[in-house]
């Protein structure tokens, strides 16, 4: 009988499985998924499908950035505790394939596409052996959120076409700019022959440089690659075809020769609000932040959305995606945007962290503010 009573007893101070259930984030900590395992979805995005996020992020390994195994893939209704659903998009065996294992591999989104019927995955993609040298985007389809993804193709971006902005009398500028005369970098004279379209000249035929990257779907359902171009110095916003797949060949130049990257989007009562970063590597530096009231701009610069400590440093990470949590499980939340960043660790990738912050308004303008731990719910 007393050895029932201790059995009872030990039972009953176990916690049971929804008491172990997170209910809180807590930014730059281990975040377990279901298995307890640290989750390793890196540089990611979350889409909302039916009740159920799904968050796509890069593999990485222990000592190496390269791409060793793909896209990962994570399944949550309250978007605190997640399921690992595995490997979303594998990298392949097979030598010279563009996704061969080895290659880079970065900043994977998806967005569902209601018409096909398909999921759509982008990437940054650099070809294995190669460095940062081919900076392409890649693109992948599923008929079902968690994969697995097929591989359709890789390139370089918008061959052949101008910028919408680029009418006859920028065309005639960039006529008469001459590579030879702006080898030397950071010059005056070089910034401004950057703005008016150096790089995009030099890139024109072979396609635009594509790196760091996000997607998104505006409320007429127009989807929007927005990526890093120029040598990272100009992002690029390019509009999508009806199934997502490929450009239209339509792009726009945001804040040319401004050096942003990490680029995360979200459209607030009518106004597009677009939070990147500097290029600094895998150091983080301060956010940057800019809004225009239609996806081709004109673009406005703000301040630093971040507030405490090491706000100027984006709180140690990076941005890589906002996320829209209204409506979900998590709908008694008073916010309706978390931005979400990477904490890099380059010398132990597989140990790099996330943070995940409510996004507040102020004056009319998104604030970001570090908390230790917050309730989605709350
Ligand atoms: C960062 C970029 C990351 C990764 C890294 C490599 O600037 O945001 O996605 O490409 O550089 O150094």
């Amino acid at each position: 009988m007393r050895k029932i009573c201790i059995l009872l007893a030990f039972l009953l101070a176990l916690p049971s499985a929804a008491q172990s259930e997170r209910r809180t984030v807590r930014s730059g900590e281990l975040w377990p998924d279901n298995t307890g395992v640290h989750i390793n979805a890196h540089g990611g995005g979350v889409l909302k499908y039916g009740d159920t996020y799904y968050w796509f992020g890069e593999h990485k390994s222990d000592h190496t950035s390269a791409a060793l195994v793909g896209v990962t893939c994570y399944a949550s209704t309250d978007l605190v505790n997640w399921r690992n659903c595995g490997v979303a998009l594998s990298v392949s065996d097979e030598k010279g394939s563009d996704i061969e294992r080895g290659c880079i591999l970065e900043r994977p989104k998806v967005i569902y596409n209601p018409v096909t019927k398909q999921f759509c995955m982008w990437f940054h993609l650099e070809l294995k052996g190669r460095g940062y040298d081919a900076a392409r985007y890649g693109v992948a389809v599923s008929d079902r959120p968690e994969g697995p993804y097929r591989f359709l193709y890789s390139q370089r971006a918008d061959a052949g076409t101008w910028p919408v902005e680029f009418g006859e009398k920028e065309l005639a500028t960039i006529d008469t700019l001459n590579a030879d005369n702006f080898k030397e970098q950071w010059t005056p004279a070089w910034l401004e022959a950057v703005k008016q379209g150096l790089y995009v000249k030099r890139d024109f035929g072979t396609g635009q440089m594509s790196r760091d990257m996000t997607l998104f779907v505006d409320d007429d359902g127009k989807a929007y690659h927005i990526f890093s171009s120029e040598d990272n110095l100009t992002l690029h916003i390019a509009e999508l075809t009806g199934d997502y797949l490929h450009h239209t060949g339509h792009y726009t130049r945001l804040a040319p020769a401004g050096h942003n990257e990490a680029p995360a989007i979200f459209k607030h009562e009518g106004t597009y609000w677009m939070i990147t970063s500097g290029c600094t590597g895998w150091d983080p530096n301060e956010a940057r932040m800019f809004s225009a009231t239609s996806i081709w701009g004109p673009w406005t610069q703000h301040p630093n959305p971040c507030r405490g400590p090491k706000a100027e440093l984006t709180f140690g990470g990076q941005s890589t995606y906002i996320l829209e949590i209204v409506n979900s499980k998590s709908s008694n939340s008073r916010y309706r945007w978390v931005f979400m960043a990477d904490i890099w660790r380059p010398r132990h990738p597989s140990d790099a962290r996330y943070i995940w912050l409510p996004i507040e308004f102020e004056d009319g303008k998104p604030v970001i503010r570090w908390r230790d731990e917050w309730d989605l719910c709350e």
